[in-house]
């Protein structure tokens, strides 16, 4: 008993302690963002500055590891792999020339964003007709179409497995 006791109390010990420095740290954490904040406003600068240096660093690592995982995982694409990745798409599009639900994709690589002639594509796709669909280009566009093409009428959710894009954009880029 006296040791269950014993055990007990100093199991809620260090609960206890745990819970106030948890407390301590995060009430911390929100004095200093306050802090900063108010003074921010005071200079009228700090906390503009403060978001964007947070956003600048988030986007240029994800950037920076986005480039070298794609230049290596395309060069890395197998086709055959990616004929099997293709089934997600067959119900929409064709590799005949033929349009479907969605434009024929022979031919897709290089070719410019919306730009099957006589393909009824939603504003957001035709409006970038003047950008090629580069590999970097399909690798993002697959991993969450409307994210990448905010209004585009592809009613698919995306590739999260970059090895699945690359594969499929070698396979793709077989079909001309
Ligand atoms: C539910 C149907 C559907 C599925 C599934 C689908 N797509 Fe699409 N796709 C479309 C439609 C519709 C468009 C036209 C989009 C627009 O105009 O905004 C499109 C457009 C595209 C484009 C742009 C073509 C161009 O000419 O600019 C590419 C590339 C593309 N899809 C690739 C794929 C790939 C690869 C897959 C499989 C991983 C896939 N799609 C799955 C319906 C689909």
């Amino acid at each position: 008993m006296f040791d269950t006791m014993t055990t007990t109390k100093a199991v809620g010990a260090v609960c206890g302690s745990l819970l106030v420095f948890m407390l301590v740290g995060w009430a911390g954490t929100s004095l200093y963002h306050v802090g900063a904040s108010e003074h921010g406003q005071a200079e009228g600068e700090a906390p503009a500055q403060a978001y964007k240096i947070d956003t600048g660093e988030e986007a240029t690592g994800e950037a920076e590891a986005e480039t070298i995982d794609v230049a290596a995982l395309l060069a890395a694409g197998d086709a055959a792999a990616g004929e099997a990745v293709f089934k997600k798409c067959g119900s929409c599009h064709k590799l005949d020339g033929n349009d479907a639900v969605g434009p024929h994709l022979n031919g897709v690589v290089g070719r410019n964003h919306g730009s099957v002639a006589g393909f009824g594509y939603s504003e957001a796709m035709a409006a970038k007709a003047a950008e090629p669909w580069t590999p970097e280009a399909l690798f993002a566009f697959l991993e969450n179409p409307k994210q990448a093409i905010p209004g585009t009428k592809m009613a698919f959710n995306g590739l999260p497995k970059p090895e699945d894009r690359a594969n499929l954009i070698a396979y793709l880029a077989t079909k001309q």
